[in-house]
């Protein structure tokens, strides 16, 4: 039998590559409109855009001619111009202009790097992998079904921070970390009761108190008057679904956190939380145009909270990092078993 007080090594995970064999979301849709965008995913620096219908596009973000960023160019239908001598290329990567090749000169034969990416639920997913694999597997994005769904209401807060993508996960995995958050009363009193393992996931099930209850509309008002909250038992889920995490605290709230590591020591992520108004029936006989309006004008509603959050948490994992670096053969005293199996599930994805 493993022992709680195992201690985990350090060394390895902090220098883990990711399984490129997934989707990771690289940008929210909104941002990706009419220029072309840089991201970078594990080191792969990616020009998205979107062409003249609206479809989004990933293609490596090097101008094969000089080397240059396409991403510092335009969009010219469904093509992307390199802001340095014009050359354009199309959706697949193919050289498909040169303004000034000569009447016996042939197109280059320059292909560039093109990544499978779908627009869905609000943000940009893409496929670093190996596009036979993708195709042989047919794997789909996480998804994020209350999205679009009218009964729940979404708050995104974007995590920039300076360390390796296993220190954001243990983060969200350990809901012992509540002593950080005791201010903002996001939750207490959480107890780890049960976990389960498979190939891809991790699920830790916690029981933990609650400060928010949405059975009314008015409810969603606890969000911003700590004195309407009251504190009631909770089970609290914490899934690592690789490489993502999603969480459910009672009935009311799920949240998820979408990766995009950019190297070892920085990762960025989307944390999304829907606040759901499935208790408030009544809400549900109202017409779709209401409902839609309900939706929309509370879009945002756990702003503060889920700020808060993300300041307090990313301090800590930069710390960790930082001490990490400084002196990486000391060792982390871990008492919760659930960091032991996200360990291991991180390793196993990592060949
Ligand atoms: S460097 Fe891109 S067109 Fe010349
Ligand atoms: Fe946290």
């Amino acid at each position: 039998m493993t022992s709680v007080f195992e201690t985990i090594q350090n060394s390895d995970v902090r220098q883990l590559a990711i399984n490129p064999n997934h989707w990771y979301v690289v940008a929210r849709s909104y941002e990706v409109i009419n220029k072309p965008v840089n991201v970078i995913l594990w080191k792969q620096a990616i020009a998205l855009y979107r062409d003249s219908q609206g479809q989004v596009h990933a293609l490596e973000d090097r101008c094969p001619h000089r080397q240059v960023k396409l991403s510092h160019g335009q969009v010219v239908g469904n093509e992307l111009e390199c802001a340095y001598h014009g050359w354009r290329f199309n959706s697949a990567g193919e050289c498909a202009a040169v303004p000034y090749l000569a009447a016996n000169q042939k197109l280059p034969n320059c292909t560039i790097r093109r990544y499978p990416v779908k627009e869905q639920d609000g943000f940009i997913w893409l496929f670093p992998g190996d596009v036979e694999t993708l195709h042989e597997t047919s794997l789909q994005p996480m998804g994020l079904p209350e999205w679009e769904h009218l009964n729940y209401i979404a708050t995104v807060s974007v995590i920039n921070c300076q360390a390796h993508y296993s220190y954001l996960i243990e983060n969200l995995m350990d809901m012992y970390h509540g002593h950080l958050h005791q201010d903002l009363q996001a939750w207490a009193e959480a107890n780890l009761q049960d976990i389960e393992e498979d190939m891809n996931r991790v699920d830790a099930h916690y029981t933990a108190q609650s400060y928010y209850k949405i059975d009314k509309i008015w409810s969603i008002s606890q969000l911003f008057f700590p004195a309407l909250r009251k504190l009631h038992p909770e089970p609290l889920d914490v899934s690592y679904v690789y490489p993502h995490w999603v969480s459910t605290l009672g009935k009311d709230f799920k949240i998820y956190c979408l990766l995009c590591p950019v190297n070892e020591t920085q990762t960025k992520a989307y944390l999304i939380h829907f606040t759901s108004l499935n208790a408030f029936w009544r809400l549900h006989k109202l017409p779709v145009w209401f409902r839609r309006f309900v939706k929309d004008s509370l879009f945002g509603a756990a702003q503060k909270l889920l700020d808060g959050l993300v300041i307090q948490d990313v301090q800590m994992i930069e710390e960790e990092q930082q001490a990490y670096l400084q002196n990486s053969q000391r060792r982390n005293y871990e008492l919760n078993r659930a960091l032991v199996s996200v360990q291991k599930l991180m390793k196993s994805q990592v060949k």
